[in-house]
């Protein structure tokens, strides 16, 4: 046996950062330090009060399964927060608990998708959509979203697309741009979707991170639509893989049956924990986190241009900013790789989120603290002006 028995869908771009990471390693065995701008995790642990429900649990339950849809006190706890947040009615039993978001992707575009069938998506994007589609055998229609639209689709791109795609994924804040779509340009998108008979999946991880615009979640606009959620990001629980989908009524059985065989539940020790990061305690330490995310990015916004990397996506929110550096290079990865071996700062190549032009990007991210990111400028400007 060898690599030609491997399948044609197990063909999947990999993930550049990943090599980044690798460099870092290195470095740090060496004894070299090395500023991180290209995680895409939160630095900080749970909530002080998972941690102290996860203690509880783990002594007072045997910790089996769950149900397959989700631990019925969490899907309870993701409703109320979901209501409460956005002024909707949501139902616990729309909600779908899995292993992370990853898993309500893989679950939801089984669910709705068959061999063929197109989805449309933004580019820039967050790159495991296009791996997962392109593994299942979904055709990708990419929407080329630039500063014209502050990276976001619209409802005017979905109208001029030659055939009407099956599904539609938008997330907002986006990941690599951090930009949040306007609440009345995704009420249009849903609108679009519904009239079309398109499936709207909107990718939802990184609300509750917001420098100050609003966020919409797609179900105040359509009860057709599928969001998406996670406790990875603003909840700082990146490592418990729990995420979760609000869905319509008529697909709940089908993704029952599918989750049955897929993943079985999502981890229970982290589903039980998990019901706690949607208490208010929880929110009055999270919010501190966004505080500070914030002040790296107040730090960006005023460096880079002194440095000459004025063009970048502003964030409104999450974790990134996506800076053009086509000045400099045309091969962003290499860039990026001589950026960590020669000032010790590792920024994330933007082809893992742009096939077309992301050679001439890169992605900062947000996590590190306002000090490193200033740190980084610094070095960033000295190797720019050699
Ligand atoms: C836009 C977006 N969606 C989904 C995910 C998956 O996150 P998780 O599976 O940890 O919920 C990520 C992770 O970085 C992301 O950036």
């Amino acid at each position: 046996m060898n690599a030609a028995q491997l399948s044609n869908r197990s063909q999947v771009e990999p993930f550049r950062v990943m090599r980044m990471l690798d460099l870092v390693q290195r470095r740090a065995r060496e004894g070299k330090e090395t500023i991180m701008l290209c995680a895409g995790q939160p630095e900080t642990g749970a909530p002080e009060a998972v941690l102290h429900e996860a203690e509880i649990a783990l002594r007072s339950s045997p910790l089996g399964y769950t149900e397959v849809l989700g631990d019925r006190q969490l899907r309870e706890a993701v409703a109320a927060w979901h209501s409460a947040t956005y002024g909707v009615d949501t139902n616990a039993d729309n909600v779908i608990v899995t292993t992370g978001s990853s898993g309500a992707f893989v679950a939801a575009f089984l669910a709705v998708l068959d061999q063929g069938d197109s989805v449309a998506l933004s580019c820039p994007g967050y790159p495991a959509y296009r791996n997962i589609l392109g593994a299942l055998g979904a055709q990708i229609v990419d929407l080329q979203c630039g500063e014209e639209t502050r990276f976001q689709p619209t409802a005017a791109m979905l109208e001029a697309l030659p055939e009407k795609p099956k599904a539609v994924i938008v997330t907002s804040p986006g990941n690599p741009t951090g930009t949040i779509i306007d609440p009345a340009e995704l009420e249009r998108i849903a609108e679009w979707c519904d009239l079309n008979g398109t499936v709207l999946i909107s990718d939802e991880d990184y609300h509750g991170m917001s420098f100050g615009r609003p966020t919409a979640t797609a179900r105040a606009y359509s009860e057709n639509a599928i969001t998406v959620g996670t406790l990875s990001k603003y909840f700082s629980m990146t490592g418990w893989r729990v995420g979760w989908m609000i869905v319509p009524d008529y697909m709940v059985d089908a993704l029952e049956n599918l989750l049955g065989s897929l993943a079985l539940c999502a981890p229970a020790i982290s589903q039980v924990a998990g019901r706690a990061a949607f208490t208010l305690e929880a929110a009055a330490e999270l919010d501190q986190h966004v505080a500070v995310y914030q002040e790296t990015r107040e730090v960006f916004l005023a460096e880079l241009p002194k440095i000459g990397l004025g063009t970048f996506a502003e964030p409104d929110g999450g974790l990134y900013l996506w800076v053009d550096v086509s000045d400099y290079t045309q091969d962003s990865e290499a860039w990026a790789r001589e950026l960590v071996e020669e000032i010790g700062v590792a920024v994330a190549p933007g082809v893992d989120f742009d096939p077309h032009h992301g050679n001439q990007w890169v992605r900062l991210s947000l996590c590190a603290s306002a000090a490193d990111a200033r740190e980084a400028c610094r070095r960033l400007g000295e190797f720019l002006a050699r």
